[in-house]
């Protein structure tokens, strides 16, 4: 099946969002594997310093900036590393986020682009590999969600809307290829600690770590189970994750009512107010 040479010596990854965040520890987690690693993100300098650091771990890495927003990014990224590395065998879409501000106050082009970044860059990334995986017959794409939707986290319409699309994308993605050698998984992550936006947030407002946060390091791990135990889905989160998921579908109203008594509406309305003081934006 397809977690056969997609890891490991000889193969390579091209990992998305691995400038800093989370996405730089999955890198990380990669390369440990032995794989060639390709970090990807906007910033060439903070790739250059991420791939510095592995390298002087022992990792064997390279990087190729692309803003995943821009039109045939994608898949000049995608052309770029077949033609330097010869087949991307192992795809992880990680490059993603939320702006966290309020729905209307941005411009329906603002939305837009919080939507590409989180559905239609991973969509168009995995269009771009799959010809390479197919042909060689061996392959594997592994989406970064987010449970946001399903707790109705306050502030999150398009992201959430973006990332329950990851979903399904996935699921039908690996449902129509593993067949043919070439497997998907979508991890779907609860708040995180340690690495990346909710980190930030935290350092952001004084706050303290919640117990309901996972350390970023349990996603890198959980990409390289995914891949080797070949797992359709995974949810990342302290506690009976996937149980919490159904639940909520079932009962829709559960999700504001836990963000209330949980604060989180109070902490993001304040978040908010703070950038928006910090940027000058008309309430
Ligand atoms: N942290 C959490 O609590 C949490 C919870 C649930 C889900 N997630 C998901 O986990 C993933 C990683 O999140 P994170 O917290 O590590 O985020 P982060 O620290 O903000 O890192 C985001 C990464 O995406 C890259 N990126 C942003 N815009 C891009 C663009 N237009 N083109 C190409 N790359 C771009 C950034 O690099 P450049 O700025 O250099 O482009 C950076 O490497 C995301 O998909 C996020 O939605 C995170």
């Amino acid at each position: 099946m397809s977690s056969s040479n997609v890891l490991g010596t000889g193969s390579t990854a091209l990992v998305t969002g691995a400038s800093r965040g989370i996405g730089a520890l999955i890198a990380r987690e990669i390369a440990e594997e032995g794989s060639h690693v390709v970090l990807t993100g906007r910033s060439a300098a903070e790739l250059r310093a991420v791939a510095s650091e592995l390298a002087a771990a022992g990792a064997d890495v390279s990087f190729v900036p692309a803003d995943l927003t821009q039109p045939g990014a994608a898949t000049s990224l995608v052309e770029t590393v077949e033609r330097q590395r010869g087949g991307i065998d192992l795809l992880v879409n990680n490059a993603g986020g939320d702006p966290l501000r309020e729905f209307h106050a941005m411009t329906i082009d603002e939305n837009l682009c919080t939507l590409q970044l989180n559905l239609v860059a991973p969509v168009a990334l995995s269009h771009a590999v799959l010809g390479g995986m197919l042909r060689r017959g061996r392959g594997h794409i592994v989406n970064i969600s987010a449970m946001a939707g399903r707790v109705s986290f306050p502030y999150t319409e398009v992201y959430a809307a973006a990332k329950d699309g990851v979903i399904g994308f996935t699921r039908v993605l690996r449902s129509d290829y593993r067949p043919r050698g070439v497997s998907a998984s979508v991890l779907i992550l609860g708040a995180i600690r340690d690495a990346g936006q909710g980190q930030r947030m935290l350092d952001e407002s004084g706050m303290k770590a919640s117990r309901f946060m996972a350390p970023a390091e349990a996603v890198a791990r959980a990409v390289i189970t995914a891949v080797k135990k070949d797992r359709a889905e995974l949810v990342i989160m302290p506690g009976p994750g996937r149980l919490l998921r159904a639940v909520m579908d079932y009962f829709p109203g559960l999700g504001p009512a836990m963000n209330r008594a949980a604060g989180a509406d109070t902490t993001m309305r304040k978040i908010i107010e703070m950038r928006d003081a910090r940027e000058n934006v008309p309430s």
